[in-house]
């Protein structure tokens, strides 16, 4: 076998006697001749509280390295934590992704295990990897285990969201919400609700690139451990075979991915990640293909969001092989996985253990589960909604909108009793796409007015540039593109104008001939509001990321690299 990392440690000469010598911690001589180095790719943090388990899952993967006859090399990445980044984790996707792919093409690496969790982390560390093409596998850190207060279970965000909002409407008193915050994190892991975390971890299953059986497998539960230690062994087999993210990662495993995406009623997050890794490898996925692919199948999975329970009665239920099988005819026959036999292979034996968590495809949770991908004269480049987690009677709707030119601005104006808007209003909220708000923040779920929370509301259209997390709900149109700040025409629409919903026919429009549209003068509030970063990053992020409908990735990171070709040092 000849290892990438003979070109640094193999021969007599001297950069060989450097490199090996500064290795020398006490590894024996074989350690450098014809064992493979895999690095452990670990976003470890303790300020990404959701993977700060993962050293104890890296030391595992170690030993799995060294049983194999490999050499496990602990690699920190740049991690990113959901819950205390501002003004979001998504800003710093794209810069995780390419010091990660940086860092393993600069170094001696044979192969790379993925250590990621909290929702940016898997995005990133797949997109590194699919840039880099050196074998890799991941390792999902797995979610929390099920919290619960007053009896009920509490779904990490989901439940946030809800009884905040109790609270406004006045059915929840503020003291009793505040108790339930130390409920709400009961173990280590990521949010267990099927939000970004559990979809990409579940995706990274479907797309081929983990053991399979892992993803899912709860952060506390001591199999996850005895997987992390297979999946060292298996990082060692694959630089043996040769095998790469770009031989797994194909149109069949997207599909593979997007049915799961629907099936598991998961995050429309993971929109803008799959076209992100996509974009990587040169394949050709489109936002129209998610429509194309995932709408007609149909909801499986009663978690929350969508319905009712949380990732450890998924696990518990059968797991995503179980809902997997269940569509296992629209699954892609050849998309390999990094075991080098296709993913519906690793389906046999699968089997539903409690059917109120995992429905059979002949009695769905819901018959069209995918999500929608909206055009019109709002959203000339697309925009999507998750009809999973949106109301059924707002799914065909027409309203009057009442426009928000920023976050601060629809906090400041929300709950005035004087604001004029009914039940039937669409909420605009604008400039949040991810040059706008740089990052694209997750305020697309806007909160309701609380005079109609009161009146028992709880739920209304809202159109907006931004995201929505993955634990939120409603009838929510987002990542409308091109966004507001590149002079979408949402950056036109005024308070007043009648908004027309139809995910039927997959329209968003507006009631303003195009012309008019087209003449009226920017929005002073609007511009006020856009970023204007003058150095760093976010500098070199506003001036080149993508839309969100292809992927908010940075122009010049669309594409591969490869792993070849690095020059000597000395
Ligand atoms: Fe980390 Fe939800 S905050 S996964
Ligand atoms: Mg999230």
């Amino acid at each position: 076998m000849s290892l990438r990392s003979s070109a640094w440690y193999a021969g007599q000469d001297r950069n060989a006697y450097i490199h090996r010598a500064w290795m020398r911690r006490g590894t024996p001589d074989d350690a450098f001749t014809g064992r493979p180095q895999i690095a452990i790719a670990n976003t470890a943090s303790d300020l990404t509280p959701c993977n700060s388990h993962l050293n104890e899952v890296a030391e595992s993967v170690r030993q799995g390295v060294w049983a194999a006859g490999g050499v496990p090399l602990n690699l920190p990445v740049v991690s990113l934590g959901e819950t205390n980044m501002r003004p979001t984790a998504m800003l710093w996707r794209n810069m995780a992704a390419m010091a990660t792919e940086e860092m393993l093409r600069a170094n001696p690496i044979d192969g790379v295990v993925l250590l990621g969790g909290c929702d940016k982390t898997i995005p990133s560390l797949l997109m590194a990897a699919a840039s880099v093409d050196l074998p890799a596998v991941v390792v999902p850190g797995g979610p929390m285990l099920n919290g619960t207060f007053r009896g009920v279970p509490l779904g990490c965000g989901t439940d946030v969201w809800r009884l905040s909002e109790e609270v406004r409407a006045g059915t929840l008193p503020a003291a009793a919400f505040l108790e339930s915050e130390s409920s709400m994190i009961r173990s280590r892991g990521h949010c267990n609700t099927m939000g970004t975390a559990s979809t990409m971890g579940l995706l990274a299953e479907a797309l081929g690139m983990t053991l399979p059986g892992t993803a899912g497998l709860p952060a506390a539960d001591s199999r996850l451990l005895a997987r992390a230690h297979e999946t060292g062994r298996l990082a060692v087999e694959l630089v043996g075979a040769g095998r790469r993210p770009s031989e797994v990662l194909t149109a069949g495993s997207f599909r593979n991915a997007i049915v799961a995406l629907a099936a598991i009623g998961g995050s429309t997050n993971a929109v803008v990640h799959l076209l992100a890794i996509a974009g990587r490898l040169g394949v050709p996925l489109t936002l129209d293909d998610f429509d194309r692919i995932g709408a007609d199948v149909p909801l499986l999975v009663n978690l929350q969001p969508a319905g009712q329970f949380l990732m450890e009665d998924l696990h518990r239920a059968g797991g995503l092989a179980a809902v997997l099988d269940q569509v296992a005819d629209l699954l892609d026959p050849d998309a390999v996985t990094v075991t080098g036999r296709p993913l519906v292979e690793h389906l046999a034996g699968a089997a539903i253990w409690d059917p109120d968590v995992i429905y059979t495809r002949d009695a769905p949770l819901q018959k069209q589960a995918g999500i929608a991908v909206l055009r019109g004269n709002l959203a000339p480049d697309g925009a999507i909604i998750k009809p999973a987690a949106a109301s059924e009677h707002l799914l065909v709707h027409r309203g009057r909108a009442v426009v928000f030119d920023s976050v601060e601005e629809l906090h400041a104006r929300i709950d005035d009793p004087a604001l004029d808007v009914d039940a039937d209003s669409v909420l605009v909220l604008r400039g949040c796409g991810p040059r706008g708000y740089p990052g694209m923040p997750e305020v697309a779920n806007l909160p309701l007015p609380e005079k109609l929370l009161r009146a028992g509301v709880r739920d209304m259209v809202r159109v907006c540039d931004g995201r929505m997390s993955g634990t939120a709900y409603g009838t929510v149109v987002l990542h409308v593109a091109p966004e507001a700040a590149v002079g979408g025409p949402l950056a036109k629409v005024r308070t007043g104008d009648w908004i027309t919903l139809d995910v039927t026919r997959r329209r968003l429009d507006v009631d303003v001939p195009d012309a008019e549209l087209a003449a009226r003068a920017p929005s002073p509030g609007l511009t006020a509001a856009l970023a204007r970063p003058y150095r760093g990053w976010e500098q070199l992020y506003v001036s080149t990321v993508t839309g969100a409908d292809t992927g908010a990735d940075l122009d010049f990171l669309v594409g591969a690299s490869g792993h070849d070709g690095v020059r000597e040092s000395y």
